[in-house]
């Protein structure tokens, strides 16, 4: 057992706190890492608000990448010295998912079995719950060692740590679910950092034109940087009807892109990238909507009509232990730009106004440093 400094999220809505945890050392099938850099995610916020559930105090943080400090026993897949990116789906290998050869639909994922509890306060003692599993907004924090993927240690911490969610849901709705190849166009609604990696990953995967909506010129004036050859902004023109002119500029008779992602998460946007799709194209939704949004009223004639598909992207559909290092080498051979997502590097107590940041719009990533 040893303490650590961590943010704690000790009460709904309440400003998180810096305060001192316990760690245990490592069980069976665990390992304590040493994070060295964990990006703040919009669910961070969400699991201060209560939006996720009630089972405070929370420890935040789950884009990390940092050491591992120590193994538990039986763990076999890390050891202690290397360089990882944590991951929040340590899948079984055992379920119907990981048995029909999809493990990135695991029912069965786990997280460390022994709890990190908090020690300082009337309430020392108290269990933690992890944010995803996680908890890495701590100098060290214990998780099952399926959650550590190893990467090049010659990466930059602040910029692969961001592979753990965010930046990876975005890349892999762009290359694992849509399937964006060269050839084919591809259209993001939506170009906050999730919707920028799908920017990316369609420009990554050769995929052209590469055509970026937002209702942000800010953040329109950046999309070019990340890879998109158009942009729109969707609250001066119809972006249906944009997108379809700009494909069919290119591959006359195109009635749509062959892939539109949707990041934002809204039903007007996902009815927007369902009518921007080409006959037999492809909807990927990554925007995570709230409990009470409803699809679409559409004709059913439309969906039957146009062929094609309609998905979701969970995580980017990845398999940290084929997608990290692979994404990781990538940016360390200078074909994907992570850096360009890490707005700024910030410390432990800055977190408060990092959630204030997201919240205008004016960050992509807010990392903290440790
Ligand atoms: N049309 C187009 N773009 C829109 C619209 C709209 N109607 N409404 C909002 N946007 C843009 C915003 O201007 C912003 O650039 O969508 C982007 C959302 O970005 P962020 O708030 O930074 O969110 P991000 O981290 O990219 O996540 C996107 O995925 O992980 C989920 O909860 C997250 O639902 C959110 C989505
Ligand atoms: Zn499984
Ligand atoms: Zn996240």
């Amino acid at each position: 057992m040893q303490q650590v400094k961590a943010v704690v999220a000790r009460a709904k809505g309440a400003p998180v706190e810096v305060t001192t945890i316990n760690v245990p050392d490592p069980g069976p099938g665990e390992a304590v890492v040493q994070v060295q850099a964990c990006g703040v995610c919009h669910t961070d916020l969400h699991y201060r608000e209560g939006g996720i559930n009630d089972e405070f105090p929370f420890l935040l943080g789950h884009e990390a990448a940092g050491i591992v400090e120590s193994v538990g026993e039986g763990v076999t897949t890390v050891a202690p010295g290397d360089f990882v990116v944590l991951n929040w789906r340590a899948v079984c290998g055992d379920c119907r998912a990981c048995n029909r050869g999809e493990p990135q639909y695991c029912f069965n994922t786990h997280n460390a079995t022994q709890k990190m509890t908090l020690a300082e306060g009337d309430d020392a003692g108290t269990e933690l719950s992890p944010a995803l599993g996680i908890g890495a907004f701590a100098e060290k924090t214990l998780v099952a060692a399926g959650q550590c993927t190893k990467v090049d240690p010659e990466a930059r911490p602040a910029a692969v740590g961001l592979l753990g969610c965010g930046v990876m849901a975005g890349l892999g709705a762009a290359i694992n679910t849509g399937e964006t190849t060269r050839g084919k166009s591809a259209a993001v609604i939506g170009c906050g950092g999730v919707g920028m990696a799908a920017i990316a990953g369609a420009a990554l995967s050769g995929a052209s034109p590469v055509i970026a909506v937002d209702i942000d010129a800010k953040k329109l004036e950046k999309a070019p940087g990340f890879g998109a050859t158009h942009t729109i902004d969707s609250s001066k023109v119809d972006p249906v009807e944009e997108i379809k002119r700009i494909c069919a500029e290119v591959y006359p008779g195109a009635e749509g892109a062959d892939v539109v992602i949707e990041a934002v998460g809204r039903p007007e946007t996902w009815k927007q990238a369902f009518y921007a799709r080409d006959l037999a194209g492809t909807v990927v939704l990554v925007g995570v909507p709230t409990p009470d949004m409803k699809v679409p009223d559409l004709p059913l004639i439309d969906v039957f009509g146009r062929g094609g598909s309609l998905k979701s992207s969970w995580y980017g559909d990845c398999l940290p232990s084929r997608d990290f290092p692979m994404l990781t080498d990538l940016y360390t051979s200078g074909r994907l730009d992570l850096d360009a997502f890490v707005s700024e590097e910030i410390g432990i107590d800055d977190i408060e106004a990092a959630f204030e940041k997201m919240h205008q719009g004016e960050v992509l990533r807010s990392v903290v440093m440790f």
